[in-house]
């Protein structure tokens, strides 16, 4: 398929070589692709790094981090206000670029580069607010002093779903602490972190501050990395399997790190909920990203009371929903990111199927050489099924139904995950109770999506620890060192 003129310019005007140490260069390997899974088709060739390049890469980020560190949080802050305020310029251009390669539609990828763009804002504010304490010994004769200072190298390793806001979510606070680093995009999406190294560049950061390593091969490429004494933090968004895998690997250097990993969230419907605004947050919490993301509501439980009126509302919403390529006008659900992507989908729609689940709307494939998925919404979902228990990643609503508050709390935290749960309910005493004992990082009461870079996003149990945004976001990439005074 051809490609329009905008996009073929956007396209042209994106870097496509490895970014190590200020400066723009080939790989040494050969060139990777990028494709547009809209079509299926090969968007351009990108620089492959091999681990010799990354290495390159951890040398320019050991070499910059001293005299990074030492320069003034004000200087640091207005680079990121700098580079906010490009993202908002670039807004049009970077979201068409990431509806190219990701799919998802235009609005949403707008919607997305704000987002992005909002870590860096806060990152900047947040990097003049950097405190240590001082405080007395308890018996009086000394005195406390904690000072706050960058934990030094980080490997960033982000996902294909959000290509901009998860790169922004740790980049931000990088930089704010005064930390080096190197970011290590997903190889589907590569093409949105490579113009925003651009833009960061643009904004003034330093030679060596941050370098890209685009490969198609992350495990050989980023292994030697992680195994090196001069890395000292890693910051990885993507599966709880490949984050226990990295884990295991950083034990070696012990390594600081923050996982964001896995999810399924539930989302619940109590019988004295506001049910139009039930349905309505439940389109978002579902259909935000095509289901691609790790807090999307994964199970949706309803009181039985409310269980039927809720599914067949929900279908009509999803069903009325235009599936295309995410560039086109009127389109609001593009393609899954890849043909593993779509085929599991629709491995986990077949077996809620064939143990008892009805097909309310959608169900198969979409149509075209893309890989889509129909909007769906399965009825009377057994406890068995298998997208009750594992992440869906895609435009699947499973309702299953309850009837007492207990047996949903159990439902809800029988999980191995713990990132995220969304509760409907007017009862105020009743929400305070649910959400005290639900077993989640973050909650939504009466709204479908909570993340926020004011807030701090992270998860517990399989979904992984740290917190990225809010307050809590520069704390991972800063080291407490404590000073015991004699006076
Ligand atoms: C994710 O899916 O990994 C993050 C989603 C978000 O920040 O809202």
């Amino acid at each position: 398929m051809a490609l329009t003129k905008d996009e073929q310019r956007v396209l042209d005007a994106v870097p496509k070589q490895l970014l190590i140490g200020g400066t723009w260069t080939d790989g040494s390997a050969d060139q990777m692709s990028v494709e547009d899974p809209a079509t299926g088709e090969t968007l351009c060739q990108i620089a492959n790094a091999t681990p010799e390049d990354a290495m390159k890469a951890l040398d320019a980020a050991a070499a910059a981090q001293h005299s990074w560190k030492t320069v003034a949080p004000r200087e640091r802050s207005d680079i990121l206000r700098r580079a906010y305020q490009l993202m908002k310029d670039r807004a049009d251009d970077l979201a068409l670029l990431m509806t190219m390669e990701m799919g998802k539609s235009l609005a949403e990828s707008k919607a997305e580069i704000t987002y992005a763009s909002e870590f860096l804002r806060w990152f900047s504010e947040e990097a003049v607010r950097i405190n240590g304490r001082w405080s007395n010994e308890p018996s009086g004769a000394g005195r406390l002093l904690t000072m706050k200072q960058p934990v030094g190298p980080c490997l960033l390793i982000t996902p294909w779903n959000f290509p901009a806001a998860m790169g922004t979510r740790k980049i931000g606070p990088a930089i704010a602490a005064g930390c080096t680093m190197i970011v290590k995009p997903a190889s589907a999406t590569p093409l949105t972190m490579l113009a925003l190294g651009e833009i960061l560049l643009e904004a003034g950061l330093p030679e060596g501050v941050l370098s890209i390593i685009t490969s198609s091969s992350t495990g050989k490429v980023m292994q030697p990395l992680v195994q090196d004494q001069r890395l000292r933090k890693l910051s990885f968004t993507g599966s709880t399997e490949v984050g226990r895998l990295l884990m295991e690997q950083a034990s070696q250097t012990l390594l600081k790190l923050s996982m964001e990993l896995g999810g399924n969230a539930p989302f619940i419907v109590f019988e004295d909920a506001d049910l139009d605004k039930a349905i309505e947050q439940a389109v978002v919490a579902k259909m935000r990203n095509m289901g691609e993301s790790c807090v999307a509501a994964n199970r949706f439980y309803v009181h039985s009371s409310i269980a039927e009126e809720f599914t067949s509302r929900l279908s009509d919403k999803l069903g009325a929903l235009t599936v295309g390529r995410g560039t086109e006008d009127g389109v609001d659900v593009g393609p899954l990111i890849d043909a593993d992507q779509q085929g599991k989908v629709a491995e986990l729609v077949d077996d809620a199927v064939e143990k008892g689940a009805t097909v309310r709307t959608g169900g198969s494939k979409g149509d075209g050489a893309g890989y889509f998925f129909k909007p769906t919404v399965l009825g009377d979902v057994p406890a068995n099924a298998r997208l009750l228990s594992e992440e869906i990643f895609g435009p699947v609503a499973p309702v299953a139904s309850f009837d007492t508050e207990q047996e949903v709390l159990d439902a809800a935290n029988g999980s191995e995950f713990g990132l995220v749960a969304y509760v409907f309910t007017s009862d105020f005493s009743r929400a305070i109770r649910v959400l005290e004992e639900l077993e989640v990082g973050m909650a939504g009461l009466n709204k479908g999506l909570v993340s926020n870079p004011a807030a701090p996003f992270g998860g517990v149990k399989q979904s992984g620890f740290g917190r990225e945004g809010g307050f809590e976001g520069i704390e991972e990439y800063l080291e407490t060192k404590y000073i015991g005074i004699d006076l």
